[in-house]
């Protein structure tokens, strides 16, 4: 197939890209984007600090349009992110009380997901909440410190209710080498989920990459990760200065991994990217397909 969406369909996995609304009145933006990709994730505009700015007050807007665009082009989405330390509105951060922040939170993942039930493929409903560095432990944040270790549980619970036809995902980066404590400490909390029954149904790998792409065992992180019993997604896809090589061995980790259902770059030209600087992406500023685009393209197909 001649393109990134239908190449990868052909194994019966998706290729998306994160979109950004604002951006879907740009034509050359609009072209690639329904020509390439078959599925999308918003990058911003699901985050809480658009869609609860603040108490019990919700704002869809912008990502209803990238919903809408996404159904009206037969396009996958994956909504990201329901609890997240970042981009979290100063009133959620300012909770002290455990009880209050429990039912604040319960409430904001069951409204966000009623709102979109039934058209999403799969939520990151917890992001980010393991720390940098060697502790393996989960880091600081509000949720953390305030309802303790149970949060993760906690949410990926309530997000079950929802809705439950929507996958259920553990979103991080800095989790694609085996060794790595961070990586053994998602491992270890997914091994954990599955042996207690929280719901749970799949683990996505950022893979924000520098130049030399994934590290060597990236391809045995994700067939372990596999082996819990949940999907593999590669979900913000960029790699500093898009070198072929380094974007051919991504793709082909998850091609080698049954349970690897699909890739998301984090964005479609080089000047659309939150790296920008770093020209990371599969198109550059004009939109044309720069060499790593190809490589992907042949990866795709197992070559
Ligand atoms: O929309 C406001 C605008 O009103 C304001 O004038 C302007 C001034 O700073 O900021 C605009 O918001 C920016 C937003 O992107 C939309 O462009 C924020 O400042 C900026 O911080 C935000 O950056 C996003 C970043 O997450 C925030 O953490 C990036 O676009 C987005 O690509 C990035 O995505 C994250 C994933 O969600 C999680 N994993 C890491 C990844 C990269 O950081």
């Amino acid at each position: 197939a001649g393109t990134l969406g239908a190449q990868a369909a052909q194994s019966g996995r998706y290729f998306g890209t994160a979109v950004a609304s604002g951006r879907l009145g740009d034509d050359t933006y609009t072209a690639i984007l329904d020509r390439e990709f078959n599925a999308v994730t918003p990058e911003n505009e699901m985050k809480w600090d658009t869609t609860e700015p603040s108490r019990g007050s919700f704002n869809f807007g912008p990502a209803d349009r990238i919903v809408s665009h996404a159904t009206a082009h037969g396009q996958r989405v994956r909504g990201h992110t329901l609890v997240w330390h970042s981009q979290l509105p100063g009133w959620v951060g300012s909770l002290t009380d455990a009880n209050t922040l429990r039912s604040v939170m319960r409430h904001h993942i069951t409204t966000e997901m009623t709102h979109f039930k039934g058209r999403i493929y799969a939520w990151d409903v917890v992001n980010e909440a393991f720390a940098d560095g060697g502790s393996g432990q989960h880091r600081s944040s509000v949720f953390q410190n305030l309802l303790g270790d149970g949060f993760i549980e906690d949410a990926f619970r309530t997000a079950r209710s929802a809705d439950p036809s929507a996958k259920l995902c553990y979103n991080d980066y800095s989790i694609e080498n085996w060794s790595d404590a961070k990586t053994q400490g998602v491992y270890r909390m997914v091994r954990d989920f599955k042996a207690r029954g929280v719901p749970i149904d799949c683990v996505g790998f950022q893979s924000h990459f520098g130049t030399g792409g994934p590290p060597a065992s990236f391809q045995t992180t994700l067939s372990n990760f596999a082996a819990l019993g949940v999907d593999i997604q590669i979900t913000e896809l960029d790699i500093a200065q898009a070198p072929s090589t380094a974007y051919a061995n991504t793709v082909r980790a998850c091609m080698n991994v049954a349970r690897c259902t699909g890739i998301t770059v984090w964005g479609i030209r080089d000047s659309d990217s939150w790296r920008s600087g770093e020209n990371p992406l599969l198109f550059d500023a004009a939109g044309n397909k720069k060499p790593a685009y190809q490589a992907v393209l042949s990866a795709l197909g197992g070559t």
